[in-house]
C-alpha cells in the first residue's frame, strides 16, 4: 500500500536534491547536465508521472499535482540559475578581457631610408646644383665596356686593379666600377656636351673584410665638352667636397694612375677628425683619400664618339660607402649590407 505522505515526502526530497544540485551549477555546461538529470525523461520527478498508474486511484490527483508543482519549481529555478550563469559569464569576460586604455600604446615600427640612399641623394643634390644630371647605367656589363673601351685591354696589368666576377657566358661581367657608364653616356650624347653623374652598385671578387665588400656603390662623374680643363675639374670637385662636408675643407690632388684618364690624380681632403694634425682615422697623415679623377684619356674620348683634338673632359669616381664611413666614423663596411636595423636606424 503506497502512502500518500510517503510519496509527497519523496517528491519534497527530489525537489530539495535538485535545488541543492542547481545551487552548485556555475556554467552553461553544468546547467545542461543538470537539466538532463532533473528535468529529462528519466529524471526522478518525471518518473513519478510515468509511474502514476501504479499509484492508487484516490491518491493520483494529489500526487500528480505535487509532481507538477515540483516540476514547475524546478523549471523556474532553472531559468533563474540560467540567468545567473549568463550574467556571471559576462562579468568574467568583462574582467578578464579588460583593457587598460590608459597604458601607452605600442609605437608602430616605421621604415626609414638606408644611410646610403641618403648619402647618394645628397651627392645627387650637390651635383644637380652644378648642372650635372643623373645617368643610370647597367650593372651587368660586357668586358668591352667594363675594360677595353676604357683603355684596359685584355692582359693589361692594370686589370689586376679590379678582381672581376665573370659569368658563364664569355665576355659578360658584373661591372667592377661605374666607369663603363662614361662610354654609354658619351655614345648617347655625342657630339653634345656631357655633364653627368653615374651612380650604382659595383661588384668585385674580393675577400670580404672590414675594409672591402664584394658589392658597393660608386658615383662616377663625367664632363665632356670643348675647352674643359684640369682647372675645371679641380674647381668642380672642390665645390662638391666643400658642400658635402659642409665647410671650407682643404683638398689636395696627388698624381696617380688610371688607364682611362691622363693625367690622373687622387683627391684628398684634410682630415676633419683631427683638422690635419694626424689621428687614427687619417692614419697620422692628416689627409683622407676621397676620390680618383683625371682628364678623360683621348682613347676613351674617341671610343665615346668625341674627337680628342676638339673635345676634352674630366672624370672622377668615388665610393659613397667610404664617404659615409668617414662622415660617421663607421669602422666596418659590412654594416652597410648586413641589414641590421640597429645599424640602419642610427641614420
Ligand atoms: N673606376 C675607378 C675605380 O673603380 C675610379 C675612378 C678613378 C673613376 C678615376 C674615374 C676616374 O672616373 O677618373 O677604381
Amino acid at each position: 500500500m503506497v502512502e500518500k505522505t510517503n510519496i509527497l515526502e519523496e517528491l519534497e526530497r527530489i525537489k530539495m536534491d535538485a535545488l541543492s544540485a542547481l545551487a552548485q551549477v556555475q556554467d552553461e555546461e553544468a546547467l545542461q547536465t543538470w537539466r538532463r538529470a532533473y528535468l529529462g525523461k528519466s529524471a526522478p520527478v518525471m518518473q513519478v508521472f510515468s509511474n502514476i498508474g501504479e499509484v492508487p486511484k484516490e491518491l493520483r490527483r494529489d500526487v500528480g499535482q505535487g509532481a507538477n508543482q515540483v516540476k514547475q519549481v524546478l523549471e523556474s529555478a532553472l531559468e533563474e540559475r540560467a540567468a545567473y550563469v549568463r550574467e556571471a559569464a559576462l562579468q568574467h569576460k568583462l574582467t578578464s578581457e579588460k583593457i587598460d586604455v590608459t597604458l601607452p600604446g605600442r609605437k608602430p615600427i616605421s621604415g626609414g631610408l638606408h644611410p646610403q640612399t641618403k648619402v647618394l641623394r645628397r651627392i645627387f643634390q650637390i651635383f644637380a646644383e652644378m648642372g650635372f644630371q643623373v645617368y643610370r647605367s647597367r650593372e651587368v656589363e660586357s668586358d668591352e665596356y667594363n675594360f677595353e673601351l676604357l683603355n684596359i685591354p685584355a692582359y693589361h696589368p692594370a686589370r689586376d686593379m679590379w678582381d672581376t666576377f665573370h659569368i658563364n657566358q664569355p665576355g659578360v661581367v658584373l661591372r667592377t666600377h661605374t666607369s663603363p657608364g662614361q662610354i654609354h653616356v658619351m655614345r648617347e650624347l655625342a657630339p653634345n656636351p656631357v655633364r653627368a653623374i653615374l651612380p650604382g652598385m659595383c661588384y668585385r671578387y674580393e675577400q670580404i673584410s672590414a675594409r672591402s665588400e664584394i658589392q658597393f656603390n660608386q658615383v662616377e662623374v663625367v664632363a665632356v665638352g670643348k675647352n674643359i680643363t684640369f682647372g675645371d675639374m679641380k674647381g668642380t670637385l672642390n665645390g662638391f667636397v666643400r658642400r658635402l662636408f659642409n665647410r671650407d675643407v682643404h683638398t689636395r690632388l696627388r698624381p696617380s694612375y688610371f688607364p682611362f684618364t691622363e693625367p690622373s690624380a687622387e683627391m684628398d681632403v684634410e682630415c676633419f677628425v683631427c683638422g690635419g694634425k694626424g689621428c687614427s682615422v687619417c692614419k697620422g697623415s692628416g689627409w683622407l683619400e676621397i676620390l680618383g679623377c683625371g682628364m678623360v684619356h683621348p682613347t676613351v674620348l674617341k671610343n665615346g664618339g668625341y674627337d680628342p683634338e676638339v673635345y676634352s673632359g674630366f672624370a672622377a669616381g668615388m665610393g659613397p660607402e667610404r664617404i659615409s664611413m668617414l662622415l660617421h666614423r663607421i669602422e666596418d663596411i659590412r654594416y652597410f649590407w648586413g641589414n641590421d636595423v640597429r645599424f640602419r636606424s642610427q641614420f
